[in-house]
């Protein structure tokens, strides 16, 4: 399963590109507002740092101001991959761009019949939102269960993106039902790393070969 990280903070990147473990990165409008940056010139520098696909979203929402601003976006580097809304003109502007070559992730998913659509659409992504499902009190990873179902019956070629992901949980969750992609927060990543049973561990075998006198190199 492949790891995105879900930020348009830039030192965040870099700081956990380095790892390996990060697979591509997606951003949204309000990612873009929290680190006070110019989107095309983020959306340039982060392609840069990370060879896999890179989310940029478009914000009209009408399919002609939509396409346009897709078309910019795509033009920024070849892995970025076009974000657009899950309604009708979002749709449009995903089979246009698929049907020329152009990844485009579709966001705001929060049914299965919605991602069947964009499945159809030819979206290279579906990125359906499991926290907010959940903070509304429904299973957000009923949802993923269904999609990859839905998706495995028909051969869709549609890689499911788990977003909105809270905590490691979300992450095992959506690998046991084998979903494609799961983007996080930086944080998240960062707790995936730690386990209190790891570092008291690792501190007791530290203080028992010190006792050896010993020295590997
Ligand atoms: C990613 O593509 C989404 O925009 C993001 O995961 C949304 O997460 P949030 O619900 O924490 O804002």
């Amino acid at each position: 399963m492949k790891i995105f990280l879900d930020t348009a903070d830039i030192s965040e990147i870099k700081r956990l590109a380095p790892t390996g473990m990060v697979d591509g990165v997606t951003t949204n409008p309000s990612l873009i507002a929290k680190s006070s940056s110019d989107i095309l010139a983020t959306i340039k520098e982060i392609c840069a740092e990370v060879t896999g696909p890179v989310s940029a979203e478009v914000t009209a929402t009408d399919y002609d101001t939509m396409l346009k601003e897709g078309l910019k976006l795509a033009d920024l580097a070849d892995n970025v991959a076009v974000k657009v809304p899950l309604t009708v003109d979002g749709l449009k502007v995903c089979k246009t761009l698929s049907d020329q070559g152009i990844m485009v992730n579709v966001t705001l998913c929060f049914s299965a019949a919605q991602a069947l659509l964009a499945a159809k659409a030819g979206a290279s992504f579906i990125s359906p939102f499991v926290g907010r499902l959940d903070d509304l009190g429904q299973d957000g990873m009923n949802l993923i269960q269904e999609i990859c179902t839905l998706y495995d019956n028909y051969d869709f070629d549609t890689e499911v993106l788990v977003a909105s992901a809270r905590g490691p949980q979300h992450v095992v969750d959506a690998a046991l039902m084998g979903a494609d992609v799961v983007t996080l927060p930086p944080s998240i990543l960062d707790k995936m790393y730690h386990h209190p049973l790891t570092d008291s561990g690792l501190k007791a075998f530290l203080a028992d070969w010190e006792k050896t006198g010993q020295s590997i190199l």
